[in-house]
């Protein structure tokens, strides 16, 4: 750590709470897939405000757009309409499925109000039923609800009790979720790559099945789209590789491409919210819809779900290729944008932060994992760039002798 480094970390613990493992770096302003630090670094920016910042930095039309609505009009309550929400909610529905939208303010607030909206609907629609099948491995935000949702025992066990009604069956496991719905359950809720704990995607055509089980057996299925949407994955919704339209998507992350947004998507039969049932001062705000109707915009005139598409195959085989070099590389799994780099030894912390001296951020997840969820504007230059920078962070870790 530079002296720097060490006289902010310092600062930090006097006034910030103790919740995040920080990089030893102060960022202080960003361009396309590049961030500069106090001290003048640049660097690839890999994480992007972990799957937020899907236009870069400093994108012009999302500036614009904020600059703009900012002069306008930033907050009115959702006692009245405004455009910019009536605008977003249509783009997003265009984008997915027959639905209507509750706007919130972050992920796990999107997950807090599809797990009322699931609530609701088994008491209407099936005698009472309340428990909601998750997955292991899912998250869905630190809020009681969301934490509930969640499985890591991690997260979850300083804060127990936590709400009832939630049980766990393993990812990716049909029989088990089979056996996991009864007549208590009134939905199952998924990530349809669950991203926190390591990027990890269901097999082929098993999000059809489990869309066709839910309706075999009249239970809601919640896709929690927070990570996987918005393009990353090569389309707006990941569910859209698929047959597997879920009852209720829950989408924030990079809606708002930097500024805080969250939202539910509810197709009719879900859709039981009446006035007075769930409510937000801040969501679907003026401010933040004109930034995510302009993230929308863009996406779509950049071509920029075809792109995560492309630049992701692109960015999957280049890091594929690093195991066939030397490095400590297992294999590499997730979808376009959405990357999670195996790793064949305990190293994943050494190698973002030799990552972060070559010039690259990337995330470490637990020991064995690097998840890269760069802006979806990334060229096949600065993978190159990023690769190259990446390769050498591998070359300069030590990697224990013998089997992993
Ligand atoms: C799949 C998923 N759901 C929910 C959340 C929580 O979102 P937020 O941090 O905006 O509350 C996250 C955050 O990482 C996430 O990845």
């Amino acid at each position: 750590m530079t002296a720097d480094a060490t006289t902010v970390a310092a600062r930090a613990r006097n006034v910030l709470m103790d919740t995040y493992q920080r990089q030893p770096i102060t960022l202080r302003r960003g361009h396309g897939v590049w961030v500069t630090t106090d001290d003048g670094r640049e660097l690839l920016d890999l994480v992007a405000g972990i799957a937020v910042n899907i236009l870069g930095h400093n994108h012009p039309a999302l500036r614009q757009a904020i600059a703009e609505q900012a002069a306008t009009l930033m907050h009115t309550s959702n006692l009245y309409y405004t455009e910019p929400q009536l605008e977003l909610a249509e783009r997003l529905i265009a984008s997915a499925f027959p639905s209507r939208v509750f706007f919130c303010n972050s992920g796990a607030e999107a997950n807090e109000g599809a797990i009322k909206l699931a609530r609701k609907w088994g008491k209407l629609h099936r005698d009472g039923a309340h428990v909601i099948v998750c997955a292991q491995g899912a998250f869905h935000g630190r809020t009681m609800g969301a934490l509930a949702a969640t499985a890591n025992p991690r997260y979850r066990k300083p804060f127990e009790p936590l709400p009832k009604g939630f049980v766990h069956v393993p990812f990716d496991d049909l029989g088990a979720l089979e056996q996991a719905i009864d007549s208590a359950t009134c939905a199952v809720m998924l990530e349809p790559i669950e991203g926190e704990s390591g990027v990890i995607p269901l097999e082929p055509g098993r999000l059809a099945a489990i869309r066709r089980l839910c309706d075999e057996r009249n239970v809601l299925l919640i896709l929690d789209e927070v990570q996987t949407g918005m393009g990353r994955t090569g389309r707006w919704w990941a569910h859209q590789h698929e047959d597997a339209a879920p009852d209720v998507m829950t989408v924030a992350k990079a809606l708002g491409g930097g500024v805080p947004i969250g939202a539910i998507l509810a197709a009719p039969r879900a859709d039981v919210f009446e006035p007075g049932d769930h409510g937000s001062t801040f969501g679907g705000g003026p401010l933040a819809c004109a930034a995510a109707v302009a993230v929308m915009r863009t996406v779509e005139s950049e071509g920029l779900v075809d792109h995560a598409a492309d630049v992701g195959d692109y960015l999957d085989e280049s890091l594929s290729a690093l195991a066939g070099a030397g490095a400590p590389v297992a294999g590499v799994r997730g979808r376009g944008l959405l990357l999670g780099v195996a790793l064949t030894h305990d190293v994943a912390r050494d190698v973002a932060a030799a990552a972060l001296n070559e010039g690259v951020i990337v995330n470490a997840i637990g020991d064995r994992t690097l998840r890269l969820v760069p802006p979806l504007i990334i060229t096949r230059d600065e993978v190159d760039l990023a690769v190259e920078r990446l390769s050498r962070a591998f070359d300069s870790v030590a990697v224990p002798a013998g089997d992993a």
